[in-house]
């Protein structure tokens, strides 16, 4: 064995190949299963958008990093549904970009957080996390109930989002700045307009608890409030069999 090595290793050509070979057989791997990715991802008919204040919310969540401390994919173990919910399923991600699965839980998985809590809940626990839970290591994010959303470039975040394949109309696009400003003021003509766009399911309320401002803490709470929400598939009983079955 040794002795082949050596030969190899000696070969400049031979051991490029062998390189080569070694590489694409691994590269194979991974990309295989892209293949049958149309497969892979359920279809279903309820998967409903991001608005806009959730999809800024969603921005803020990268920004801030939240996906180092939290994960946001249930995986398939029994103690994993137990404690969050059912199993993430890959339709659920069809429209985050980028993804935010995360590989790290100091906190707990944050996939189905939506409506656990109420949103003073979440308001006070992102101002100072240990006034809720006195263990807590989590970071303050006090700046965020004082900072106005930045809602004005909106419309070409979704832009760019259905370049990549999510599907928002030129109505949800060209409105984008008013819709974000409509779900956090329940009683403008804005809101009325959002829930024509989005649907009536969609959450319209004050989020940070002041209605005087829109504020980077409504956007964020607006999102955590949606997660594991944009489609009830999982919650059925076996959604990757009754899938399968309407093929
Ligand atoms: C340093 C790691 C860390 C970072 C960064 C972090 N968290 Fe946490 N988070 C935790 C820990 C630990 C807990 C559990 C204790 C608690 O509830 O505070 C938690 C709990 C939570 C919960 C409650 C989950 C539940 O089901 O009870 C939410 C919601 C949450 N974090 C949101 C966020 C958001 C949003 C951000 C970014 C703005 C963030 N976290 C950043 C560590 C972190």
């Amino acid at each position: 064995m040794l002795e082949h090595h050596r030969k190899l290793e000696r070969t400049a050509i031979g051991f490029v190949l062998a390189i080569m070979l070694v590489a694409s057989i691994g590269g194979f791997i991974e990309i295989a299963p892209l293949f049958t990715i149309d497969e892979t991802v359920e279809d279903v008919p309820d998967m409903r958008l991001y608005t806009p204040l959730e999809q800024a919310g969603r921005n803020i969540y990268t920004r801030e990093g939240c996906y180092a401390c939290h994960s946001q994919m249930i995986r398939t173990l029994q103690d994993e549904v137990e404690r969050y919910g059912p199993y993430s399923l890959a339709v659920e991600s069809k429209y985050d970009h980028p993804m935010l699965w995360g590989s790290k839980r100091t906190g707990p998985d944050l996939a189905r957080v939506g409506d656990k809590y109420s949103d003073a809940w979440h308001v006070k626990h992102l101002m100072d996390p240990r006034s809720v839970m006195p263990t807590s290591v989590m970071p303050a994010y006090k700046w965020l109930a004082r900072t106005p959303l930045d809602y004005e470039d909106l419309g070409l975040h979704l832009k760019t989002l259905r370049k990549v394949g999510v599907p928002y109309t030129d109505a949800m696009i060209e409105h984008a700045a008013a819709d974000a400003f409509g779900q956090a003021n329940p009683n403008s003509d804005e809101a009325y307009d959002l829930e024509e766009r989005y649907g009536e399911d969609s959450n319209i309320r004050v989020f940070d608890g002041d209605s005087a401002r829109l504020t980077e803490m409504d956007a964020l709470v607006a999102y955590l409030q949606i997660l594991g929400q944009l489609t009830d598939a999982s919650y059925q009983e076996t959604p990757l069999q009754s899938n399968k079955g309407t093929e």
